[in-house]
């Protein structure tokens, strides 16, 4: 059995999980002697960034060492490595593969570690100066060859003791388990120690302390579901931030033709006919970088509304880029499984009644021999557009506390998947409540918009952090239907003018 798990000091062990709540997990690592990895993902700016580092960097003691995760980065870089180099940061980490925005990197006189997963990656780093490897723990010994030091990354205390035998450096432990697990004591105290009893506590939670959620065979950590929001509310930023950290992310398959990267017809500046608004290769685009973002982690669907056009062939092209899940409300998605073949993907409808459920249960198990894999039940309290009438929406027989139980019961009538409630959740508390009234976990929108991760203008996201409670009402959409949102200017403007005709 390898030496390192008794404590051997010179063991380098890279932070391989964000602390939950408030807990400085990147300093507590840096006061332990262990590699501390903030991600640049969390800055919206470069001013930002440089000022935690310089705090950071005044934690380093003995073998300590900070480093700064890229991964996820989406330009700026020239500002981030300026930050970095500043603050004295001891290495970069980021991936082989990199953008042209990313090259001039190469460049930077900082020792960078790269995450590689074969040989073809591992070349690549290695023509790219890469001073180490990050690579998962099987792959270590096959990594050997190119002479450079490699962490193993480590899900469990087998994979750390696999990757330190095949002649790793250090490793990186995925979760606060591993601590224990690997018997790095002395590593482990120092982490622990100053931190008070709340941190520590807090600490060894880490994932895990809500129950897990299991779709089909996507394992995930949290029971929690990001929705999906158009028009560019959740694409790759937020739904490969979301996966990443063990839930589901959901990228929003409508109006993908404002997407950056699309190259379709437009007039007026905007997407022209339906293939334009929703062309399939902004839709891949979208979907493949949220994969890479999630890194294996969570899970990465696709929200495609019933109502669009161009339903089947969204689908079609989601499950051939990738999809884990497909999420479908608006309608009920009667020919979803249809579409989606035998590909191993979940499917999830969004419903508002027992009555929906039943319908699309008896469609499926009839044509298709199929269930749902989960399926959310949306309430009237969620943002955007709702599934019932201006009158339902304030009626107290649809909150959703009183549609869930009748949704159980038409669940139990043809399986046990998962119950997922929607609108109105906001945090753990309600998470916890919403369990204990039976859904297996929840599926949040208007929680996720103010974050740095979210892809919606920064205007949007301001408006949503800045309303109060009195802000938030019930009104005509653009398109015509109840939806709940946010009082602005636009409002007003609609009420005392005829809505724009759509009509080209
Ligand atoms: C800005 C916005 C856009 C949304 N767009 C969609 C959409 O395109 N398709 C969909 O099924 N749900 C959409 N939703 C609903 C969310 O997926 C989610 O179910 C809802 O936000 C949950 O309620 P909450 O906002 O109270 O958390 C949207 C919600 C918001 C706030």
């Amino acid at each position: 059995m390898a030496e390192f798990l008794f404590a051997d000091d010179s063991t380098a062990v890279l932070q391989g999980w964000q602390a939950p709540g408030a807990l400085d997990l990147n300093a507590a690592f840096l006061r332990a002697g262990g590699w501390a990895l903030p991600r640049t993902e969390a800055f919206p700016d470069a001013t930002r960034l440089k000022e935690r580092l310089q705090e950071l960097a005044a934690s380093v003691r003995s073998n300590g060492k900070l480093g700064l995760d890229l991964r996820g980065l989406r330009g700026g870089t020239e500002g981030v490595l300026a930050a970095a180099r500043e603050a004295g940061v001891a290495f970069l980490l980021h991936t082989a593969d990199l953008s042209p925005a990313m090259q001039s990197l190469l460049g930077v006189n900082v020792p960078r570690m790269v995450a590689v997963e074969n040989e073809d990656e591992a070349n690549l780093a290695r023509a790219q100066g890469a001073s180490a490897f990050l690579a998962p723990a099987d792959k270590v010994q096959s990594l050997n060859h190119h002479g450079l030091p490699i962490l193993a990354i480590a899900e469990n205390s087998a994979q750390a003791r696999q990757g330190m035998e095949a002649g790793a450096f250090g490793f990186q432990p995925r979760s606060p388990a591993l601590l224990d697990e690997t018997s790095i004591p002395e590593f482990t105290s120092r982490l622990m120690y100053g931190l008070g009893e709340a941190n520590e506590m807090l600490l060894r939670k880490g994932p895990g302390t809500m129950p897990r959620l299991r779709i089909r065979n996507l394992d995930l950590s949290y029971p929690i579901q990001q929705g999906g929001m158009g028009v560019g509310v959740s694409w790759e930023g937020l739904a490969g931030a979301v996966a990443r950290e063990g839930c589901v992310g959901l990228v929003s398959a409508i109006g993908t033709g404002y997407h950056p990267s699309a190259r379709t017809a437009r007039r007026f500046g905007r997407p022209d006919g339906t293939m334009s608004l929703n062309p399939p290769a902004a839709l891949d685009t979208i979907l493949r970088a949220a994969l890479e973002r999630a890194e294996g982690h969570g899970a990465v669907g696709v929200n495609i509304l019933c109502a669009i056009e161009g339903y089947e062939a969204t689908v079609r092209a989601a499950v051939a880029s990738g999809a884990q899940m497909i999420v479908s409300g608006a309608g009920l998605p009667l020919a979803l499984p249809d579409y989606v073949g035998d590909a191993d993907v979940a499917l999830v409808p969004i419903v508002s009644s027992a009555r929906a459920l039943s319908v699309i249960c008896k469609q499926w198990q009839r044509k298709y021999n199929r269930l749902p894999d989960a399926v959310v039940l949306e309430g009237p309290e969620s943002g955007g557009h709702q599934g019932f009438s201006p009158e339902q929406c304030v009626d107290p027989a649809f909150t959703v506390e009183n549609l869930l139980p009748s949704v159980l019961a038409e669940r139990d009538k043809w399986g046990d998947f998962p119950v997922l409630v929607a609108g109105g959740v906001w945090d753990r508390a309600d998470i916890l409540r919403f369990m204990a009234l039976g859904a297996s976990g929840v599926q949040m929108g208007t929680r996720f918009i103010g974050t740095f991760e979210c892809d919606a203008h920064s205007n949007f996201k301001e408006t949503i952090l800045k309303a109060e409670a009195d802000d938030i009402v019930l009104m005509k959409s653009p398109v015509g239907m109840p939806a709940r949102g946010v009082r602005t200017a636009l409002q007003s403007r609609m009420k005392q003018a005829p809505r724009p005709r759509f009509a080209a």
